[in-house]
């Protein structure tokens, strides 16, 4: 689905239009991959928009960048307002927000540290990701064909844009073959995460989630679903989890930005419990969206208010 454009980019702490936040065909990232990004929701609570869990993406996408010596030219803070600024100027309410910093014009050759960190945001408006009905009834995955990276060769605590390349192939598999999504093991051929989700299996009335050494990005939903589980009294458990343990799980589900809490009700054609979202997943669920939708107080300050819209005559 294309991207439904909004009026404004910010570009190394200016406001630019959408259409021109272009950057030329010799960029360093173009090429070689080199950049790093981020993902964030910004819901429209009964409070008004709110961006969720801002400060945590922000400083991943510091983090992001440090692991490949990329320093940003902006705090964690200030990327933070910007982001705030961002949707006020947009006057958007429910929206996802893409952070992106990239190794820009100059150098060609391979690592071309000297080369300029341009820093990007942009907001658009953004649905389920997989789709509406996915949510409600949990979607049909598969084990892909395509591990994820081995530990030592490309970085996956570093949300870059490269790491993607490999979620292309999960994911265009996937549904090439009528799948929602593809999950990928590590190279040791235990479960990983999804294309662009972590991964959560019930059993035994335990929660299990591979340990970041299992090659996945460290989630901030992920973050979000074990700091319920604890306050809920559900004991989770971060280790190596076997491929076989998801056909006879009660229950697995994807967790992420754009996917949040989705269920999922068969893997590789197998059913996997009552084949419908189950009694943790629902729990998880309801209680994910109540403070997200601002029904419930925000106990854990996830949510940062965007504020009041800016007038025409600040921009
Ligand atoms: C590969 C991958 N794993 C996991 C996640 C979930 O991370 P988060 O909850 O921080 O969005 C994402 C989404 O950003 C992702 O792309």
């Amino acid at each position: 689905m294309a991207v439904k454009k909004t009026e404004k980019i910010w570009h190394n702490g200016k406001f630019i239009n959408w259409d021109d936040a272009t950057i030329h065909v010799i960029s360093h990232v173009v090429s070689y991959g080199s950049a790093v990004f981020e993902g964030i929701r910004c819901y429209n609570t009964k409070q008004g928009p709110a961006i969720f869990r801002l400060h945590e993406h922000m400083q991943r996408l510091v983090n992001s960048g440090k692991i490949y010596r990329m320093d940003l030219p902006f705090s964690t803070d200030e990327l933070c307002a910007a982001a705030c600024e961002l949707v006020r100027i947009n006057k958007t309410s429910s929206c996802y927000i893409r952070p992106i910093a990239l190794r820009g014009y100059g150098d060609a050759g391979v690592s071309a540290m000297k080369n300029p960190i341009e820093v990007y945001l942009a907001c658009w408006e953004w649905g389920a990701y997989l789709g509406a009905e996915g949510l409600k009834k949990g979607v049909d995955v598969c084990i892909s064909s395509w591990a994820r990276f081995a530990p030592n060769t490309l970085p996956a605590m570093s949300k870059a844009s490269a790491n993607y390349m490999n979620s292309q192939l999960i994911h265009m598999e996937a549904t090439l073959n009528g799948y929602a999504e593809g999950i990928g093991l590590d190279t040791a051929g235990y479960i990983s995460e999804g294309a662009g989700e972590n991964i959560f299996v019930a059993h035994d009335g335990k929660l299990y989630t591979p340990p970041l050494s299992s090659s996945v990005l460290p989630g901030i939903t992920r973050n979000c679903v074990l700091t319920l589980c604890r306050e809920f009294g559900i004991p989770v458990e971060e280790q190596m989890i076997p491929r076989e343990m998801l056909y006879i799980a009660d229950e697995v589900f994807f967790v992420g930005t754009a996917a949040e809490i989705t269920p999922i009700r068969s893997v590789d054609r197998i059913q996997v419990g009552i084949g419908q979202a189950g009694p943790i997943a629902q729990r998880l669920q309801e209680e994910f969206f109540a403070l997200t939708s601002g029904s419930k107080p925000d106990r854990h300050h996830w949510l940062t208010p965007v504020g009041v819209p800016v007038s025409a005559a600040s921009r």
